[in-house]
């Protein structure tokens, strides 16, 4: 596990996908990604670094800084096997190093919503959780009214854990409640049919595929 720390080039495969870290050198199709993005993120990514971009060099400074946090946050691409186009971005944060406890977070690209790529790149960072970083837990939240997201959560076979109403606002400053997800290590072993994810640490990968 403490190799992974200090190693970015960590490879996960599935069916469709591979998920590696972002580096500086994705800055440019990044930078592109983020514009044709914005609306889509706007509604529950409002906080992501991603909408802060106005630049190509604004893009370098998001990745330099994601790849600065390796170890404590991770931020990972998921990207189409055969073509190495940009899908998603996946994020797995440090809850509790003791435990240990990670928090999973998304998006997709706006123009591969609905194929199922995400479900397939969450069941892959599980995989890398539970049996990589050796989690004791993982956990999920989300917005109540955010039913694609909630809906990966459950095609996931993570379990409602609480519902907290009306306990923030929206960017347009409407209220609404927040939905937390978990599930544990003895419902991932008892669930690891699916059959993921080549984990590799693998030499430097070129961008934004292979
Ligand atoms: C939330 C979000 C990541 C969900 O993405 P998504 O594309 O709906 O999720 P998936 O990739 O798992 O796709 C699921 C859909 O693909 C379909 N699908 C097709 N093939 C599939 C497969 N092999 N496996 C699973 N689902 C499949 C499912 O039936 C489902 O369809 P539906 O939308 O008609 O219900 C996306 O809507 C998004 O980026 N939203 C904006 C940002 C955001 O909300 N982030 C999360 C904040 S908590």
């Amino acid at each position: 596990m403490f190799e992974i720390l200090l190693n970015k080039s960590v490879r996960i495969e599935s069916k469709r996908l591979f998920l590696r870290p972002f580096q500086a050198s994705d800055a440019e199709w990044y930078y592109a990604m983020s514009l044709k993005n914005k609306e889509h993120l706007r509604r529950y990514e409002f906080g992501n670094p991603v909408m802060t971009i106005e630049s190509v060099e604004d893009a370098r400074k998001v990745l330099v800084g994601m790849s600065l946090d390796w170890g404590k946050n991770f931020f990972l691409g998921a990207f189409n096997r055969q073509n190495g186009e940009f899908i998603a971005q996946i994020y797995i944060g440090v809850v509790n190093w003791g435990l240990p406890e990670y928090r999973v977070g998304y998006f997709v690209e706006q123009g591969h919503e609905g194929q199922g790529y995400v479900t397939e790149a969450v069941l892959a960072a599980l995989d890398f959780i539970f049996e990589t970083l050796g989690a004791q837990r993982a956990s999920l939240e989300c917005s109540d009214t955010n039913s694609r997201s909630y809906h990966v959560a459950e095609r996931c076979g993570m379990l409602r854990e609480a519902h907290f109403r009306q306990n923030k606002h929206t960017p347009d400053g409407a209220v609404e409640g927040t939905l937390f997800f978990g599930m544990l290590r003895s419902e991932w072993e008892a669930r690891r049919a699916y059959k993921p994810a080549a984990i590799t640490l693998s030499p430097a990968i070129s961008s934004p595929g292979e």
